[in-house]
């Protein structure tokens, strides 16, 4: 029976090609059309067949018995007539389940099925995993979609299936099981999609209040992520936005607090994928996954964030090979930087739930959702897609070229679509412009300082941004930043215009700008900085900045954003204690923005706060 089953799966793979691994977008990532650069699942499935044929004896000329090939070895040794052709020796679904890139009809589906067992299969033996979602909880009646797929080692035994044929603004619940034993399930995850985008907005999510919750920075060695699982348990948050920062590739020493980072600085795939993987083990993260989609840029440390560097990489295709070879003297490791990245973005694409954009374009992330007619979804690239040169590598002249015209934050592709985007999230009658990207956009005099590294040195780039909303009259955009670890809350205007702009008021203003916290990254007002102390440096802050109407620098945390067709609602939630896990936290503060006012509602956070510093107190 069950090796019926076995045979019959197998000959499916067989007479389907490619199907099943095809099935897992895990192998089509990053790259679909660069088979050098990413996994030819022909090749794969050929491996596969071959050590089908071996066992089931398919072609007359061949049998197992006593077969040996020194080309396979296998943990069976060299005789393969007691070894599975699918691993049905037991699957372990290691990191539980998530969801991402909700669309009307579809989403992303992710787990990861690893091997168990005494015998562990040899390379070329795929993992089989069943997947099924439902329009109920209780997982009962017929699945909505449902659908088999393989993982093998060569995606770090990653799964990534869309599921398709979903009904437009509605919950689901999924579950993965093993093929050859359906009996081991994974846990049950839920997920959602949005809207149709012409949707009514009104209509969207049933005419209840949308919301999101927001992210940024979670260094594991700097603490527990509490955050993702106050939002996930403790808030209404039905969509995950990250902006970045999701892992680090650094080391740190978190062992006081439990929380050492395994492996080394990441330059190899290998490297990237221990860390998601070390990542993912945190609960409050697991379970946050688990919740909901979630929608993300990512956003993986690379230094020298040039073009140049980046496209020479993928001309010069020299992807894996050079993982382990001395190349470069530019990390410690010895990897190029370039390989360094191609492994980031591999791994970042086999981890995460998220959707490959465009397959001709390697490295784009940046893509908009329309959520009805309540709103736009864009998500930018400010990091790593065709950034000019940064801080870090031309430190000392980057204030004096910080005003050039001609440099760009976003590359003059995205640049150009950002703003079409704008333009046609307008003429479709989309009430809000939710702008989701990793750097803080207002400028920020800092202690006397710029950080040249946000949008602060990028001012030209900045400016034909706000001229755009201006010009076009597009009202009702708010900018979600991550990156800077210190909450800040903005009305959008041009620098230093206080002429058009009235900070008392927020008269003049085009839009808001909502900057949240890191989830555990360590505050710029100093590492583990009190309130008291943190409410010093923005009573300041909030002084010398015309547009900063709150600024708060102790809590680490995340905000959640609630839309409806007249109000938006940033709840910013601060983390009591971060050194071990737990769900202690409160809400902070809230601001209000009415649907046409481009500003924070006055007075600005209802007048009070429970940490940090309100321009007018009061
Ligand atoms: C499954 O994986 C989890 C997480 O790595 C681990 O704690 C557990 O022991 C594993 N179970 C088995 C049966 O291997
Ligand atoms: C599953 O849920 C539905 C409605 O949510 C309910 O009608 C049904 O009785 C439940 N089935 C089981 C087996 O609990
Ligand atoms: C990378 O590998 C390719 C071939 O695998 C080789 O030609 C090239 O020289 C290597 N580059 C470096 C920097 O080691
Ligand atoms: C920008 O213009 C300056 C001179 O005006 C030029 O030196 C520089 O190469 C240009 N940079 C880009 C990215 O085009
Ligand atoms: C920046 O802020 C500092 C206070 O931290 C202040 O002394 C300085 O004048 C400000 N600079 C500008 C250009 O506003
Ligand atoms: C705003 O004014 C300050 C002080 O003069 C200056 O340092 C800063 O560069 C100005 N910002 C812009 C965008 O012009
Ligand atoms: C939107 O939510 C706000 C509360 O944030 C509420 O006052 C308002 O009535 C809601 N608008 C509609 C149309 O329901
Ligand atoms: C804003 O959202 C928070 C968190 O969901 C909620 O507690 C608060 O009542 C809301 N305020 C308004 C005015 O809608
Ligand atoms: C946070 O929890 C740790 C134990 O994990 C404790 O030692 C520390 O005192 C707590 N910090 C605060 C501010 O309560
Ligand atoms: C979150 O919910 C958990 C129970 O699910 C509870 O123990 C915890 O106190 C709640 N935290 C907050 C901040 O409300």
């Amino acid at each position: 029976m069950l090796l019926t089953l076995l045979v019959s799966v197998a000959l499916g793979a067989l007479a389907g090609a490619t199907e099943l691994f095809d099935r897992n977008l895990a192998y089509a990532s990053p790259f679909t059309n660069a088979i050098h650069l990413s996994h030819d699942t022909r090749s794969l499935q050929k491996r596969h067949v071959e050590f089908v044929k071996r066992q089931s004896q398919l072609d007359d000329t061949q049998s197992s018995d006593g077969l040996t090939d020194e080309h396979y070895p296998t943990f069976y040794g060299g005789d393969f007539s007691s070894s599975p052709f699918i691993y049905n020796g037991g699957i372990n679904f290691t990191h539980s389940v998530a969801s991402g890139d909700p669309l009307d009809t579809s989403v992303l589906l992710w787990t990861r099925a690893v091997p168990i067992g005494s015998q562990l299969p040899d390379q070329s033996i795929p993992v089989c995993v069943t997947f099924r979602i439902f329009n109920n909880a209780n997982l009962s009646g017929k699945p909505v979609d449902s659908g088999s797929a393989f993982t093998t080692y060569d995606v770090d035994f990653t799964l990534k299936v869309e599921a398709k044929n979903l009904k437009p603004d509605t919950h689901y619940s999924f579950q993965f099981a093993d093929c050859t034993n359906p009996k081991t399930v994974s846990p049950v995850g839920t997920t959602r999609t949005i809207s149709s985008p012409d949707t009514a907005a009104a209509k969207v999510n049933g005419g209840k209040p949308l919301t999101f919750a927001v992210f940024s920075c979670s260094r594991y060695q700097d603490g527990w992520f509490n955050a993702y699982g106050v939002a996930a348990h403790n808030t209404s948050a039905e969509i995950f936005v990250h902006l970045g920062d999701y892992i680090y590739e650094s080391l740190g020493n978190g062992a006081k607090i439990g929380r050492q980072t395994l492996g080394r600085e990441l330059a190899t795939i290998a490297d990237y994928r221990l860390r998601l993987n070390q990542y993912r083990t945190d609960v409050s993260l697991r379970d946050a996954h688990q919740k909901a989609p979630w929608i993300t840029v990512c956003d993986i440390l690379l230094r020298r964030d040039d073009h140049e560097v980046a496209d020479q990489a993928w001309k010069a295709g020299t992807a894996d090979s050079n993982d382990t070879a001395v190349g470069c003297s530019f990390s410690p490791s010895g990897a190029c930087f370039t390989d360094r990245k191609l492994a980031a973005v591999r791994a970042y694409h086999e981890w995460m739930p998220i959707r490959q954009v465009d397959p001709d374009d390697k490295l784009r992330i940046w893509r908009n959702f329309q959520i009805g007619k309540l709103l736009d979804l864009t998500m930018l690239d400010t990091r790593q897609y065709d950034r000019d040169i940064t801080d870090l590598y031309y430190n000392t002249v980057i204030n004096s070229i910080a005003d050039v015209t001609n440099r760009s934050l976003m590359g003059p592709e995205q640049e150009s679509w950002f703003y079409n985007t704008l333009d046609q999230s307008k003429e479709r009658g989309a009430i809000w412009r939710v702008v989701g990207q990793q750097i803080v956009f207002t400028q920020l005099n800092e202690s006397d300082a710029f950080d040249v590294d946000a949008w602060d040195g990028y001012r030209a780039n900045r400016n034909r941004i706000l001229d755009h909303l201006y010009d076009n009259k597009i009202s009702n955009t708010l900018i979600l930043s991550g990156d800077s670890h210190a909450n800040w809350v903005s009305d959008l205007a041009h620098p230093n215009d206080t002429t058009t702009y009235d900070p008392v008021t927020g008269n003049g203003a085009i839009g808001v700008e909502f900057a949240g916290t890191a989830v555990t990254s360590s505050s710029p007002f100093g590492s583990g900085v009190s309130p008291a102390n943190a409410d010093k440096q923005s009573q300041v802050l909030v002084g010398v900045n015309t547009d900063l109407q709150w600024s708060e620098g102790s809590y680490r945390g995340f905000f959640t954003l609630t839309l409806n067709t007249t109000h938006a609602n940033a709840t910013y939630f601060a983390m009591r204690n971060i050194s071990n896990a737990n769900l202690d936290g409160f809400a902070s503060a809230t601001f209000i923005v009415k649907a046409g006012a481009n500003k924070l509602s006055r007075p600005v956070a209802g007048g009070s706060v429970l940490a940090g510093v309100l321009k007018n107190q009061g």
